[in-house]
């Protein structure tokens, strides 16, 4: 892929973010119809249709010829095309909801299965991260790069809970306890998007999180990957978008933090001596 095509959907991806994140803000505090869907708490908005419905206008009339996942609509467009673009119109939607400002729209393109181009918009707070593959990572088109911080003691991480919580064992409970006992803290900003361009910007050094969908993660990996970050799967092996489980750090603490993560104790037998 050439720099100059890297740029073209860079661009591309940031109007169709930007125009996502202003439809979010004309529904800020004025939402009529929220809906739960799927599973308890997992919500769907006008806010999210709106946004969704001018991001893929925007991406299809520029390449109608690529394929789309987003989350709302589902798949459109060629199956067979290289170039997927993975959409969560507006991610955090329980935070919009309730007006709390961590939301997104995230707009990420993956070029034979590996995210190559992210845009992710908090319109809220006027965040605007954009990242291509060799092209660096920026915030409000200022460069951005990850922390330095060696060590969990000084780190301060962040990770999230799915939907399915409280149909599953493995619902992060565990991980989140071992994670407040090794670290300076832990944040739950409820938007994953927003979440990996923290980690890319340096604001916390590791995240971490189970049970998310490619939309959710796309552009933010691209984001946090040209800011210098590492990602993979908790055990440090190759990542794979489909599983839905990620590790995602500034890189100096990556191994430290697999390891926390692997070796988590149950609950029951909780550790208070580390
Ligand atoms: C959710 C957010 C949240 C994460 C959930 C996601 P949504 O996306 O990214 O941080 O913990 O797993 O589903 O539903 O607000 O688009
Ligand atoms: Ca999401
Ligand atoms: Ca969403």
């Amino acid at each position: 892929m050439s720099i100059e095509e890297l740029e073209f959907f860079l661009d591309i991806a940031t109007e169709a973010a930007l125009a996502g994140g202003a439809e979010l803000i004309s529904y800020w505090g004025n939402l009529q119809n929220i809906q739960e869907k799927g599973s308890p708490g997992n919500l769907v908005t006008e806010a999210d249709k709106a946004a969704e419905e001018v991001i893929i206008k925007v991406l299809q009339r520029h390449l109608p010829e690529h394929g789309i996942l987003s989350e709302e609509a589902g798949e459109l467009g060629s199956r067979k095309s290289r170039y997927l673009w993975a959409i969560d119109p507006l991610d955090g939607t329980t935070n919009f909801a309730h007006q709390y400002p961590f939301s997104a729209s995230s707009v990420g393109l993956l070029i034979d299965g590996v995210p190559q181009v992210g845009v992710v918009f908090n319109p809220i707070l006027e965040e605007l991260f954009r990242a291509a593959k060799g092209l660096g990572a920026t915030r409000n088109r200022k460069p951005i790069s990850v922390s330095k911080t060696t060590t969990l003691q000084k780190s301060l991480v962040i990770t999230g809970f799915a939907y399915d919580r409280r149909e599953t064992t493995d619902n992060n409970y565990k991980e989140f306890c071992q994670m407040c006992h090794l670290t300076q803290g832990v944040r739950r900003s409820g938007c994953a998007s927003y979440d990996l361009s923290s980690i890319a910007c340096g604001r916390a050094d590791g995240y971490w999180e189970r049970g998310l969908s490619p939309w959710d993660i796309a552009a933010g990996i691209v984001v946090l990957e040209e800011a210098g970050g590492k990602v993979t799967a908790y055990n440090s092996s190759p990542f794979d978008i489909k599983s839905g489980k990620i590790l995602a750090t500034n890189g100096k603490i990556h191994d430290l933090m697999s390891k926390a993560l692997i070796e988590t104790p149950p609950l029951a037998h909780w550790n208070t001596e580390y």
